[in-house]
């Protein structure tokens, strides 16, 4: 799925390629991915990728160190703004099944307001903004990305379910544009994916 995304993407080779990724996760699923994608399409580029939760930080920090490469840096912080999370995540919120539930979602984002680090400024544009976050929190992550990209900045985001998902929810706040879908098989273990600009 990503490679196939990135097939449609065109990247400078000659300039830096910076790329934000946002939600590592334990660090050997799409950091992986892109990794191995850019090395052998860009001369130059950097991934920035965050993980708030630490233990995942730690799996996916260990992870990348012994691997010895500068050109990816893992980062412990929550990528998003407190307060967006009050106003733009928690008000989305749907209950699913048994265990995906509402009170599952709002205790834990309640519990990231309370407890979580969240980054400051960075001081690059990014070219391409991976977001592989929880569900319902990409409207407070891209809100936060609007700040430093520019037109050309290209958003790759889970879109976990299509009827309510994160595509119709960043649609209340953003104008999506060049928008396309990648549809994912679950049976396979991908999810679905959605590009666009702002
Ligand atoms: C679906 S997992 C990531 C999976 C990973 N990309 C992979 O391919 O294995 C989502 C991760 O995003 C992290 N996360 C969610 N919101 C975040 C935010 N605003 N900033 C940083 N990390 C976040 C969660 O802690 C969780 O570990």
């Amino acid at each position: 799925m990503i490679e196939d995304i990135f097939s449609n993407i065109v990247l400078s080779s000659d300039e830096r390629v910076n790329v934000l990724e946002i939600g590592t996760g334990n660090g050997d699923g799409t950091t992986v991915y892109i990794n191995n994608i850019l090395k052998s399409r860009v001369f130059d580029y950097k991934i920035y990728s965050y993980e708030g939760i630490d233990e995942c930080y730690q799996k996916a920090s260990s992870f990348w160190n012994s691997r010895f490469d500068p050109r990816v840096e893992i980062i412990n912080k929550f990528f998003c703004d407190k307060q967006d999370i009050k106003e733009m995540v928690l008000p989305n919120i749907i209950g699913e099944g048994d265990v995906m539930t509402k009170e599952h979602y709002t205790k834990n984002y309640n519990k990231i307001i309370e407890t979580g680090v969240f980054e400051g400024d960075i001081g690059y544009t990014p070219d391409i903004i991976l977001i592989d976050s929880w569900r319902f929190c990409h409207p407070a992550i891209v809100n936060k990305c609007k700040k430093y990209c520019d037109k050309n900045t290209i958003f790759i985001v889970e879109d976990d379910f299509r009827v309510y998902g994160e595509e119709e929810i960043l649609k209340k706040y953003f104008n999506l544009k060049n928008l396309k879908r990648y549809d994912g098989d679950l049976s396979h273990g991908t999810w679905n994916f959605i590009t666009f600009n702002l």
